[in-house]
C-alpha cells in the first residue's frame, strides 16, 4: 500500500512515473504541518520527521552513502557533492536517494521526494529512530507499507520505473584511466589486453581527448581521424566510451556556447547575466538542464559525438563541481588542492560547507517558468542532465546506448546509470562497493559500478585481483584511476593469467549476468540484494554485510580484507560451492551454517542456491561481439534455468 501526502507546492522530480492508480494521494494543509502527529514546521523553511526504531530493526536503502548496508548509528546528508576522499565519516556523496526501510515485525518505506537538501539521522547517538529533516516547505513523502522489506523495495521499484537498457556489451570489462592522451595509448591498452589474452569490451575516454576540455569537441592532432578510428576499434570489438563534463566552457565561436547564450539555455547569475563557474576548462556556464528546450538541446548536443560512431558515454562533474565561481575566489581551488593533498585537513574540516556550498546559493534555473535558485533545486541537477542526454541519445541512436553518471537522483537510473566516483585504493572502500550494489539496486540504480582498484592511490597486486572478483558481478565492471596514480590495467601486473583467468569468471558467467539483469530489468527488480531480502526469517542472514545475492540464483562472498586467503560465510541454506580453474568449473556441496572457505588470491569463488541453476558460457569470448549467449551448458542443481536472451543491442519494445 502506497500513499503519498503533499506538503506546499513541490517540485516536479520526475522520480515517480509508474503506475500512480496505486498511490493514495493526499495534500496536507499548512495547519496540519504545525498540528501533525509527527511532523511540524519551524514556520520558515524546514519539515521534520521523526520515525521509532524498534531494538531488531534494520534501516535499508538510502542508495550511495556511506556507512553499512544497515544505515543505523551515524548520518547522512542527501546533499550531491564531489568530495573525492572517499572516507566512512563523509556525509554526501554524489547521490540524493533519499528512500529508506525501517524493516523490523513491519516493514514500512519512505520516500522523500524533494530536490532540497535533507538530512538523515538514524540512530544517531542511539537515539532508536529515525530522524528526517527536510531543507524546505515543499515535500512528496511517500509511505510503503509492505509485508517484507523485498516486498517494499518491489513496491517502490513499481513507480519510479525501470531502468534504461544498456547494451550487452556495457556487461564486458571496460579499461579507463584519466591520463590516455592520444590514440596511441588506446591501441596500446587493446593490444597490451589482446596480448595478454584477457577480454575487453569498451576503453573510456578521459578529458583528454577534447580540445582543451570543451564538451562536444575533438583534439584532432591526438584523435585524428576519429571516425574511421572509432569504427576500426569496433571492428575489434572494442567500443570508445567518451566524457561529457557538465560545463560548456565560456569560449565565443563554439557553436555549442553560442547557441546556449543565444538561447538563454544557460543558468543565471544575481544580476540575470549567465552563471560563471571554472571547471576543467577554466570558467563555464551551466546549461539549465531545468528547462525542456534547454535538455533538448544538450541532448542533441551528443550529435556532435554519435557521428564519429561513439555509443557511450559517461557524464561527469554534475553535481555540479565547481572549483571557483564569480562569487568565490580562486582560493577555493588552492584549498581544494591542498585537501587533496593532505587528506588530514578534510578531516578537520569535517561538518563544515561541504565544496561548492556558497556558489550553489548564487545560481539560478527555471523551473517550470519560475526562477529558483540552484541550492533549491540542488539535488536534481545531474539527474537532469542524465535525462538531458538519455532521451538525446535514444533519438540520435538506432540502437541502445550506454551511458553512466556521476550525479544522480532517483528516477534518473530510467535514463543511465552511475558510477560510484572517485573511490580509492583500499580493501576499505572495495567493501564500501559492495554495500553500495545493494542500497543503489533498492533505489533502481541496477546499472552501477565502482572504479574498479581505486580512482584515487596506488592499487596493489593482491586489491586488484579482490576487487576484480567483486567486480566480476557488478553490471558496471570498469577498471579506472586518477592520473599520477600508478598506472593500474591489468597486463601490468606480475603473473597476468591470475588476472585472465578471474576475468575470464566475468565473460563465462555472462548469459547469466546478462539474462539476470534483464529479467530484473523487465521486472523491476533488484538485480543484487542483502541476504536478508531473501531469508528474512534468518535473523543470522540479516546481519550479513559482506555477501550479496546475484539475481536468483548466485550467492557471493568476496575477500575483502588484505592478506587474507580464506573467508568467513555464512550460508543460509544448503549450496553448491563454484571453483573455476580458467577453464572448468569444480562444485562442492556447502550445508547451511558458517563455513571457512580457501580463497586464493587467483581465484574467484561463489555459490549457487539450493534448487537454483546458473548457464555459464562454454568457451571463453574475447569480448561480447564474440559472445553466443546460447552456447551454454548448466552448473549447480539439476533444475531448468530460465533465460533471457535477446541480441543485446536492439530496442526493447
Ligand atoms: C573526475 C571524475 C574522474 C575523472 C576526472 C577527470 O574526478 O570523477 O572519473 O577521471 O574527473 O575527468
Amino acid at each position: 500500500m502506497i500513499t503519498c501526502k503533499i506538503y506546499g507546492e513541490p517540485v516536479e522530480t520526475g522520480a515517480v512515473v509508474d503506475d500512480l492508480d496505486a498511490i493514495a494521494f493526499q495534500s496536507v494543509s499548512e495547519a496540519e504541518i504545525s498540528s501533525g502527529d509527527f511532523a511540524f514546521s519551524d514556520g520558515k523553511t524546514v519539515l521534520e520527521f521523526s520515525y521509532p526504531l524498534h531494538e531488531k530493526d534494520i534501516v535499508y536503502g538510502l542508495g550511495e552513502t556511506m556507512g553499512g548496508i544497515n544505515k543505523r548509528g551515524r548520518s547522512y546528508v542527501s546533499y550531491n557533492t564531489d568530495d573525492p576522499h572517499h572516507r566512512q565519516s563523509m556525509l554526501s556523496m554524489y547521490g540524493a536517494h533519499n528512500f529508506f526501510i525501517i524493516d523490523g515485525d513491519t516493514s514500512i518505506g519512505y520516500f522523500f521526494d524533494t530536490p532540497a537538501r535533507v538530512v538523515f539521522d538514524v540512530d544517531t547517538d542511539n537515539s532508536k529512530s529515525v530522524l528526517v529533516t527536510v531543507e524546505s516547505k515543499n515535500l512528496r513523502l511517500y509511505t510503503i507499507v509492505g509485508e517484507s522489506a523485498y516486498d517494499v523495495t518491489r513496491q517502490f521499484l513499481n513507480i519510479i520505473g525501470p531502468s534504461f537498457v544498456p547494451p550487452l556489451w556495457a556487461f564486458g570489462y571496460g579499461q579507463s584511466r584519466w591520463g590516455y592522451k592520444t590514440h596511441k595509448d588506446i591501441d596500446e591498452v587493446v593490444t597490451q589486453y589482446k596480448r595478454a589474452g584477457i577480454p575487453l569490451d569498451y576503453v573510456c575516454l578521459d578529458i583528454d581527448y577534447m580540445d582543451r576540455y570543451i564538451d562536444f569537441t575533438i583534439d584532432e592532432k591526438r584523435f585524428p581521424n576519429l571516425k574511421d578510428y572509432v569504427s576500426e576499434k569496433k571492428k575489434q570489438g572494442i567500443h570508445l566510451v567518451p566524457i561529457v563534463d557538465a560545463g560548456v566552457k565560456v569560449e565565443p565561436g563554439n557553436e555549442t556556447y553560442e547557441t546556449g547564450v543565444k538561447n538563454g539555455y544557460f543558468a543565471t547569475n544575481e544580476e540575470g547575466g549567465f552563471f560563471h563557474a571554472a571547471v576543467w576548462p577554466g570558467m563555464t556556464h551551466f546549461p539549465d538542464f531545468f528547462q525542456k528546450e534547454a535538455r533538448e538541446w544538450f541532448g542533441n548536443e551528443y550529435k556532435k559525438l554519435t557521428d564519429f560512431g561513439f555509443e557511450g558515454f559517461w557524464n561527469d562533474m554534475n553535481e555540479p563541481s565547481i572549483f571557483y565561481s564569480e562569487y568565490s575566489t580562486k582560493q577555493s581551488k588552492l584549498d581544494q588542492a591542498l585537501d587533496f593533498l593532505m587528506p588530514s585537513r578534510v578531516e578537520k574540516k569535517e561538518g563544515s560547507k561541504n565544496n561548492s556550498y556558497h556558489d550553489y546559493h548564487h545560481f539560478y534555473h527555471k523551473v517550470d517558468g519560475k526562477k529558483m535558485c540552484h541550492h533549491d533545486v540542488h539535488n536534481l541537477f545531474g539527474a537532469m542532465m542524465t535525462r538531458a542526454s538519455g532521451e538525446g541519445l535514444s533519438k540520435l541512436l538506432p540502437n541502445r546506448y550506454l551511458l553512466f553518471s556521476r550525479s544522480s537522483y532517483i528516477g534518473a537510473h530510467r535514463y543511465g546509470g552511475i558510477w560510484t566516483g572517485d573511490n580509492h585504493s583500499s580493501f576499505e572502500m572495495l567493501r564500501q562497493n559492495l554495500i553500495h550494489m545493494a542500497s543503489l539496486n533498492m533505489c533502481g540504480f541496477i546499472y552501477t559500478g565502482a572504479d574498479t582498484g581505486g580512482f584515487g592511490g596506488n592499487c596493489s597486486r593482491e586489491l586488484m585481483l579482490r576487487w576484480l572478483a567483486l567486480s566480476d558481478f557488478t553490471p558496471l565492471m570498469r577498471n579506472h584511476s586518477a592520473i599520477a596514480t600508478k598506472k593500474q590495467e591489468c597486463y601490468r601486473y606480475k603473473n597476468v593469467d591470475d588476472f585472465k583467468r578471474v576475468i575470464a569468471l566475468r565473460y563465462r558467467l555472462l548469459p547469466y549476468i546478462y539474462s539476470e539483469f534483464m529479467k530484473a530489468l523487465k521486472n523491476k527488480d533488484m538485480y543484487m540484494k542483502p541476504l536478508g531480502f531473501v531469508y528474512p526469517e534468518d535473523e543470522r542472514a540479516r546481519k550479513v554485510e559482506d555477501q550479496l545475492m546475484v539475481g536468483e540464483g548466485i550467492m557471493i562472498a568476496p575477500v575483502l580484507e588484505a592478506g587474507e586467503i580464506h573467508r568467513k560465510v555464512y550460508l543460509p541454506e544448503k549450496m553448491k560451492l563454484v571453483r573455476f580453474d580458467g577453464e572448468n568449473f569444480f562444485e562442492d556441496v556447502i550445508p547451511k551454517g558458517d563455513a571457512l572457505i580457501e580463497v586464493p588470491l587467483n581465484e574467484v569463488v561463489f555459490f549457487i542456491r539450493k534448487n537454483h541453476s546458473v548457464v555459464v558460457s562454454k568457451h571463453l569470448a574475447m569480448n561480447t561481439a564474440d559472445l553466443d549467449l546460447s552456447d551454454i551448458f548448466s552448473i549447480g542443481y539439476d533444475v531448468p534455468y530460465d533465460q533471457y536472451v535477446d541480441d543485446g543491442i536492439s530496442k526493447l519494445v
